[in-house]
C-alpha cells in the first residue's frame, strides 16, 4: 500500500485500523509518504509502525502526490501496489476487490467513482465540474484514457510489472500520477471496480490552483496530438494571413480573384513555413532550411491545388462569394498539407 499524507494526522490512525482490519488474511505492507507535515502525521505514521506494518519514507517539503506516489513505489517490495489517499474518502474495504481482479488476471484494477454503482457524496457543484471538465480532457487528448470512465482517479491498484521498466520515463507533477501510468504503463487489461467516494473525515483537500495547471500541462506533455494542435494552431494564424492578404488584394486594390487567391496563398505558405520551423517541428530541422522551403512548397503545391481549384470552382462556378469560397478550399487543403509536411518536408532526415 503506498500512501501518500500531507497533514492527515488527524486520519491516520483510523486508516490504519480499517486497512488492518479489511486485509486480515493478507501479507501487506503500508509505506506512507510523508512531505514533512507540520502537522506531524510522519511522527504519528511512525508510532503507529510500532503496532502495524508501516515503513515511512519522509522527504524534507511538499514536492507533490505524483511524485510522492512513485517515491513509495521505489520504497516498497509488494508484487501489487495499491495507492490510495489517507483521507479516508477512499475505503480500505475495497481493496480484497481489488485484489481478486488482479488475480483473475487484471494488470491495473481502478476503484471508479463513474463506473455504474460507484457514487460522490459530499462535493459540491464545483468540485464536480472540474472532475467532469479534467476527465473530458483526459479522453479528448489522451486515447489511452478513452476506455476509463475514471482515467483520474486516485486509488488504484498494478502489478509492478506495470512501472518496473519504465520508472525513469514517468514524470510526476502535480496530482495526477494514473493518467501517467495509463500512457506509460505496461499492461494489457485494466478493470474498474465502483466504489463510493466520501466526505473527507477530518482536515482539508489539498487541490488547489496549482495542481489544476499542473494538470493542464501534463495532459499536453502526454498527448500524442501536440503536433498536429501546433499545426492547427499554424493553420489558424496562416488563414488569418490568408483571407487577410486575400481581402486587401480583392476589396483596396482590386486585383481580380484569380490573382489575389493564389498571392494570398502565398503569403500563408511563407508564414506557415516560418511558425513551422521554429515551433511545430522545431525538434525535426535536419539541413538547411533552403531545402526544406523547397520542399514545402512541393507539399504545399498539392494541398495548394486542391485548395486553388476549389476556391475557383465555387466563386465562379457556384458564385459563391470570395472569401467563403477560399475558406472552404483551405481546410480541405489542410489535411493534405498535414500529412506531407510531417511525412516529407520535416520528416527529420538529412537527405534532400
Ligand atoms: N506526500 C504528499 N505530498 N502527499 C500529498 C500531497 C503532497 O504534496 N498533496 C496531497 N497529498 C496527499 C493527501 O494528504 C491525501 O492523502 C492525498 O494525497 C490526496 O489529497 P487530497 O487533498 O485529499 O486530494 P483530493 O481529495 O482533493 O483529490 C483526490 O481525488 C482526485 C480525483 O478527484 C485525489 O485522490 C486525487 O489524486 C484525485 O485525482
Ligand atoms: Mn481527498
Amino acid at each position: 500500500m503506498v500512501i501518500p499524507t500531507y497533514n492527515e494526522r488527524e486520519n491516520l490512525e483510523e486508516l490504519i485500523i480499517r486497512i488492518n482490519n479489511a486485509l486480515k488474511g493478507f501479507k501487506y505492507e503500508v509505506v506512507v509518504v510523508d512531505d514533512n507535515s507540520p502537522d506531524g502525521t510522519a511522527e504519528l505514521a511512525e508510532e503507529l509502525s510500532r503496532r502495524y506494518p508501516i515503513k515511512v519514507v519522509r522527504r524534507p517539503g511538499k514536492l507533490g502526490l505524483a511524485s510522492a506516489v512513485l517515491d513509495g513505489v521505489r520504497a516498497c517490495s509488494g508484487g501489487l501496489i495499491v495507492v490510495m489517499d489517507a483521507d479516508l474518502q477512499h475505503p480500505p474495504e475495497l481493496i480484497p476487490k481489488m485484489v481478486y481482479e488482479a488475480l483473475n488476471g487484471y494488470d491495473l484494477v481502478i476503484a471508479s467513482r463513474y463506473v455504474e454503482g460507484g457514487t460522490i457524496s459530499g462535493w459540491g457543484i464545483h468540485r464536480r465540474l472540474i472532475s467532469r471538465v479534467a476527465i473530458l480532457l483526459a479522453k479528448l487528448l489522451i486515447p489511452r484514457a478513452r476506455g476509463v470512465k475514471d482515467p483520474i482517479s486516485g486509488y488504484f491498484l498494478f502489478r509492478r510489472e506495470v512501472v518496473s521498466s519504465v520508472m525513469n520515463d514517468l514524470s510526476p507533477r502535480g496530482f495526477k500520477i494514473l493518467l501517467e501510468l495509463l500512457v506509460k504503463g505496461r499492461y494489457s487489461k485494466v478493470a474498474e471496480v465502483p466504489y463510493e467516494f466520501r466526505v473527507r473525515l477530518r482536515g482539508r483537500s489539498k487541490l488547489g490552483l496549482g495542481e489544476l495547471i499542473d494538470y493542464v500541462v501534463s495532459l499536453i506533455n502526454l498527448t500524442p496530438y501536440l503536433r498536429l494542435i501546433k499545426y492547427l494552431i499554424v493553420g489558424a494564424v496562416g488563414t488569418a494571413v490568408n483571407l487577410g492578404a486575400l481581402y486587401l488584394l480583392r476589396y483596396m486594390l482590386s486585383v481580380e480573384h484569380f490573382i489575389a487567391s493564389a498571392a494570398a496563398i502565398e503569403a500563408s505558405i511563407i508564414s506557415n513555413f516560418v511558425l513551422h520551423e521554429h515551433w511545430t517541428f522545431r525538434d525535426r530541422r535536419a539541413g538547411k532550411w533552403v531545402f526544406r522551403l523547397v520542399k514545402f512548397h512541393g507539399s504545399t503545391l498539392a494541398a495548394v491545388v486542391v485548395q486553388y481549384i476549389t476556391s475557383q470552382a465555387l466563386h465562379y462556378g457556384l458564385g459563391v462569394e470570395s472569401v467563403l469560397a477560399q475558406l472552404t478550399g483551405i481546410v480541405i487543403g489542410f489535411a493534405v498539407n498535414y500529412a506531407l509536411s510531417n511525412r516529407y518536408v520535416w520528416s527529420g532526415s538529412h537527405e534532400c
